[in-house]
């Protein structure tokens, strides 16, 4: 790995270009031909309301990265504004399909800003907080990222083995190109800005990382619980480790945990897990821990 400064500073620019190059997706290019939408509403419902609201919390989480990072840098705005844009046609996108097959889109409190954030905000002020919180924010962005497109990779195969080609290869492969290289831009940003930390604002923010880490979405327990059973029901073979060792990897990537010779737990494969248990505590799914992956009705 190069990490000369301004090598690691061309990487941003770079990973940056390639996120610009993406327009936001159109609701046109999106093939709604569907071979079961009855399948897809008892089968998909909580998949498809899941990825719908994660998406379209893209607004709450650009108001609380304006809280928490008031001096973002101009290259940070640019990509905010280039995901905000391309993240609300996912959403859509999720919307369209969830109408589609009767099901309505997921209401949510998209202005809720919790104390935790505010504390945030206020604490960015003090000397060294400000980068850390810069430094959570992109290797936080980066697992998400990551796990969000292992969860479409899955999404897109379990289609496939349910018929519905259509709604795989026209809606979720292209949001699914576009998640990559937002985890390009995240990665290349946090590597950059990991390599310029004190060792102390480091050490927070991988403790912060290993110790609270949380699903994509995954909010509170009940968020937690319909994460649990999204990949559930669509992992087809794969187990929850394979699932959690590619964002396991980037995490150590982001994290500098080789060039530092940190060991670090398996915190993604432990957070996976805990929401398939979530789920099943909350009767997302079968209690049973071999039953088949279908919701509980
Ligand atoms: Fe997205
Ligand atoms: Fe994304």
């Amino acid at each position: 790995m190069n990490s000369h400064p301004h090598q690691l500073k061309d990487n941003v620019k770079r990973s940056l270009e390639l996120v610009a190059k993406h327009d936001p997706l159109s609701l046109e290019s999106v093939d709604r031909t569907l071979n079961n939408p009855a399948m897809l509403a008892s089968k998909y419902k909580i998949p498809l309301q899941y990825f719908n609201e994660i998406e379209n919390r893209v607004e709450q989480n650009t108001k609380q990265i304006a809280v928490l990072l008031p001096h973002a840098d101009d290259q940070t705005k640019e990509f905010i504004e280039l995901w905000e844009g391309q993240e609300l046609m996912h959403g859509a996108i999720f919307e369209q399909t969830l109408l589609d097959i009767g099901l309505g889109e997921v209401d949510f409190n998209a202005n809720q800003l919790g104390a935790g954030i505010r504390i945030g905000g206020a604490l960015s002020s003090l000397p060294g907080i400000h980068d850390t919180l810069m430094y959570l924010y992109q290797t936080t962005g980066a697992m998400h990222e990551r796990l969000t497109a292992k969860g479409y990779l899955a999404l897109i195969e379990s289609l496939k083995r349910d018929n519905e080609f259509a709604l795989a290869e026209t809606a979720i492969k292209p949001i699914l190109k576009q998640e990559g290289s937002h985890l390009g831009y995240y990665k290349s940003a946090s590597l950059e800005l990991g390599n310029r930390l004190a060792p102390w604002q480091r050490k927070l923010a991988v403790a912060i990382k290993t110790h609270g880490y949380k699903p994509v979405g995954a909010i509170d327990k009940e968020h937690e619980a319909r994460f649990g059973a999204t990949m559930e029901i669509i992992r087809g073979e794969q187990t929850m480790d394979e699932i959690a060792s590619p964002v396991q990897k980037i995490a150590e990537e982001v994290l500098l945990a080789k060039q530092y010779g940190l060991e670090l737990p398996n915190f993604v494969a432990s957070a996976l897990k805990s929401s398939i248990n979530e789920a099943r505590a909350q009767k997302l799914l079968p209690p049973d821990e071999d039953g088949l992956a279908v919701p509980v009705q």
